[in-house]
């Protein structure tokens, strides 16, 4: 998956830190992952979508053709950093196609995958509606009958993705600083204590650049 994350990251035309960007395809999985649950579906398509969905935004407004460009680019990476059955294949295209086309009804798994992405519309201090929802477990959250649980953002993305919040990649920073952390592997480091040692190394390696410069 962090081969996935790079090469996303590699071609994304945006900040990272963007309303689009990495936190909110964190959220996305991570309410992905929860509404999956609930729904009882496998999460490998979920986890994709969220990855992939807004990673061919030109610009953080309405554009709309960022899904056909997300599909696109799911099968131009397909078996070169991610391999996914054809039923799945068909159902993570699909999703990532229409995710901004405020359809309701769809295969379950496609159906997780947008209320996962709508649930994360409160961040632009937009409250998502019961009624603009595909799951019962979606439109649960939106009543208030159910909360989603914390994202837990630094974490999650040091944790899954490998990368910080705004695109630096872990191994990459943390490969500058040999023997600073001695014995411990990056793996270890991310489990134990991933939001301190992502803002630490990002700090640090801002510091480094500016003595050599
Ligand atoms: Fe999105």
């Amino acid at each position: 998956m962090r081969d996935l994350v790079q090469a996303i990251l590699e071609q994304y035309q945006l900040d990272p830190l963007g309303t689009h960007g990495l936190v909110h395809w964190a959220r996305v999985c991570s309410n992905g992952l929860y509404l999956s649950d609930r729904e009882g579906i496998d999460t490998e398509v979920v986890e994709l979508f969220a990855l992939l969905h807004d990673a061919c935004r030109w610009d953080e407004g309405q554009d709309h053709e960022h899904g056909l460009r997300a599909e696109t680019l799911a099968m131009q990476f397909r078996g070169q950093h991610f391999d996914l059955g054809d039923a799945d294949f068909e159902l993570l295209l699909t999703a990532c196609r229409l995710h901004s086309e405020g359809l309701l009804h769809a295969d379950p798994v496609v159906e997780v995958c947008w209320d996962a992405d709508r649930l994360d519309l409160s961040r632009i201090h937009v409250q998502p509606m019961p009624g603009l929802l595909c799951t019962a477990s979606g439109r649960a959250i939106a009543l208030g009958d159910d909360e989603l649980p914390p994202c837990g953002e630094d974490a999650f993305l040091a944790n899954n993705w490998g990368v910080t919040e705004s695109g630096e990649i872990l191994d990459d920073l943390l490969d500058g600083f040999p023997g600073c952390l001695p014995g411990t592997t990056t793996t270890g480091l991310f489990r134990i204590a991933a939001p301190a040692i992502s803002r630490a190394a990002t700090a640090a390696a801002v510091a480094m650049k500016r003595v050599s410069s």
